[in-house]
């Protein structure tokens, strides 16, 4: 018996689908899926995986995503807490994690994750050996490290989303507070994302016009016009919003779509991200801290060299010195 659908369409190859651009997404909680949103909006993705332990939740959160399909070019969507379904994926972001708690610091997390990863990062691999990945979960720096560890992947295959969304707020505060859009505010958050983050005063410019030629106690304590009060702003952001809605998503999707479009696109833009940065600013340790990288299809090909003061290059010193601290008693 012939059905609708036979009589209808006739199926002319016999080919299977490739994927060039799947990407795959674990956890799918607030920040999951703001970057499911956020890259399904930008169109880069030609299948999205996503992956959680909650399966009905999982279910729901597919299901509303595909019945907007009329309104974007949605990718075939699959879900699971199989990895099986992230086979093949040439991107794989990890939002899994604990829940920062109001008060919590990031690196009160790390303990209670790295278990977790053990598991997830061999199903991810052993289902993409060839992915880039992307980590989210906090403290990312950490676990950006953990991540490289387990996967044994080359260091341009680990991205840490690290300072990205620091750097966005501290734009978007600096355009606020001089009515230019934050796409024309230069400036970069560096070192270890949240509380000791280095904001690099020397380089903050509007059109090539550095703000400290203009006010030389820029970001310092002397400054009358206070401008380190931004960067105290990017830090308490995070904390601010969790005290205010529960937990942080549009900007972090948002930021992290912006990376994925760099590497599947092979755009080689410059991003704030986390990468290993041993033999670097005089760090012995195998940490990962961001600092400008150079985004492509190979995930981070080259690093920037930025001239930090000496106060700057011993703040990241002291980042990595803490980081270390923590991850040499990780069991990994
Ligand atoms: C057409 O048939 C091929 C081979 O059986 C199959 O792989 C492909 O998915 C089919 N295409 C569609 C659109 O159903
Ligand atoms: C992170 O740690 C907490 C506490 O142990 C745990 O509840 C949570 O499941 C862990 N990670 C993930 C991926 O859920
Ligand atoms: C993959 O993940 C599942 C569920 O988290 C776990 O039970 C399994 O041991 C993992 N597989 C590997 C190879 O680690």
């Amino acid at each position: 018996m012939a059905t609708l659908k036979c009589e209808l369409i006739k199926n002319i190859t016999t080919e299977k689908v490739v994927q060039h651009n799947k990407i795959s997404i674990v956890g799918t909680g607030s920040v999951g899926m703001a970057c499911a949103i956020s890259i399904i909006l930008k169109g880069l993705s030609d299948e999205l995986a996503l992956v959680d332990t909650d399966e009905a939740k999982l279910k729901g959160e597919v299901m509303d995503l595909q019945h907007g399909s009329s309104f974007v070019k949605m990718p075939n969507i699959v879900s699971s807490k199989d990895y099986k379904v992230t086979a093949n994926s040439n991107l794989v972001i990890i939002t899994a994690g604990a829940r920062q708690e109001k008060g919590e610091t990031r690196l009160n997390l790390v303990h209670r994750n790295v278990s977790i990863f053990k598991l997830m990062i061999s199903n991810i691999t052993q289902y993409s050996p060839h992915c880039k990945l992307i980590v989210v979960s906090n403290p990312v720096d950490i676990l950006t490290y953990v991540t490289w560890k387990l996967s044994a992947f080359p260091k341009n295959r680990i991205i840490g989303s690290g300072c990205n969304l620091d750097t966005a707020r501290f734009r978007f505060l600096i355009g606020q507070r001089l009515d230019i859009h934050p796409e024309s505010c230069h400036g970069w958050i560096l070192g270890e994302h949240g509380d000791s983050s280095v904001p690099v005063w020397s380089g903050v410019n509007i059109a090539g016009v550095a703000l400290k030629s203009l006010n030389s106690d820029l970001g310092t304590e002397k400054d009358q016009e206070r401008w380190n009060n931004v960067h105290k702003e990017v830090i308490a952001s995070a904390y601010d919003i969790i005290k205010r809605k529960g937990y942080t998503s549009w900007a972090i999707g948002l930021s992290v779509a912006d990376l994925v479009e760099s590497i599947l696109k092979n755009l080689r833009r410059v991003h704030p991200v986390s990468t290993i940065i041993k033999d670097l600013y005089g760090i012995k340790e195998e940490v990962f801290l961001s600092v400008p990288c150079v985004l492509g299809q190979n995930g981070i090909t080259d690093v920037i060299s930025v001239n930090l003061t000496p106060e700057e290059e011993a703040h990241l010193k002291k980042s990595a010195d803490t980081l270390w601290g923590i991850q040499k008693e990780l069991k990994l």
